[in-house]
C-alpha cells in the first residue's frame, strides 16, 4: 500500500496534521454526515417496513432519500480527508477495509432499489412490495455494520 503514501504529503493532509482544530472539525462533520445519513435512512426504511402508517410515504420517501444522499456525500468527502492523514496505515486496517466494502454494498442496494419499478411505485403512492421491504432490512443491517466498522478503526 506504499503507493498511497504521497497522499499524506498533499497540502490537505499537511493542513489536517498541522491543525488539530481543523482535524476535529473535519471529524465532527464526518460524524454529522453519518448522523444525517443514518437518521434519514432508518426513518425511511422503518416507514417502508410499515411503521408509522399514517405518515405519507410518497412524500417522505423523496425527502428522506435526498437527505440521506447529502449525508453520504458529506461522510465520503470528509472520510477521504481523514484518510489522507494516515493513508497507508488505514489501507492496512481491516476495520477500515470492511467499512469500505460495506459502504459499496449499501450503495449497490440503494442503486438496485432506486432504479427499480418498486421504488417508482412507492413514489407514485403505492404500497412497498416484498423486494422493497427486504432491501429496507438489508439497508438497516449494512449501515449499522458500517458505523460499527467505522468506530472500530481506531481500536485496531
Ligand atoms: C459513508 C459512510 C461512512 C460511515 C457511516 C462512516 C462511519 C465512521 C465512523 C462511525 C467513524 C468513527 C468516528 C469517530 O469516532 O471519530 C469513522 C471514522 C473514520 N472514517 Fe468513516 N464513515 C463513512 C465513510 C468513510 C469514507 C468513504 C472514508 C474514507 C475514504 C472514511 C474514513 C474514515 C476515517 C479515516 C476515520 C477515522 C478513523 C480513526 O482514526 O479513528 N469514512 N467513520
Amino acid at each position: 500500500m506504499e503507493f498511497l503514501a504521497p497522499l499524506a504529503e498533499t497540502p490537505l493532509a499537511r493542513a489536517l496534521i498541522a491543525s488539530s482544530t481543523l482535524y476535529l472539525l473535519v471529524n465532527a462533520v464526518h460524524i454529522l454526515g453519518i448522523a444525517m445519513l443514518f437518521g434519514a435512512i432508518l426513518a425511511l426504511d422503518l416507514r417502508l417496513l410499515g411503521l408509522a402508517p399514517t405518515v405519507p410515504l410518497a412524500e417522505v420517501a423523496r425527502f428522506l432519500s435526498r437527505l440521506a444522499g447529502v449525508g453520504v456525500a458529506l461522510a465520503i468527502l470528509t472520510g477521504f480527508c481523514l484518510f489522507t492523514v494516515r493513508p497507508v496505515e488505514y489501507a492496512q486496517n481491516s476495520a477500515f477495509l470492511a467499512k469500505l466494502g460495506l459502504i459499496a454494498l449499501a450503495l449497490i442496494n440503494v442503486a438496485v432499489v432506486h432504479f427499480g419499478s418498486g421504488w417508482r411505485h412507492v413514489l407514485a403512492g403505492g404500497v412497498p412490495n416484498p423486494a422493497i421491504r427486504m432491501s429496507a432490512i438489508v439497508s438497516i443491517a449494512i449501515w449499522i455494520a458500517t458505523v460499527v466498522a467505522g468506530r472500530w478503526i481506531g481500536f485496531l
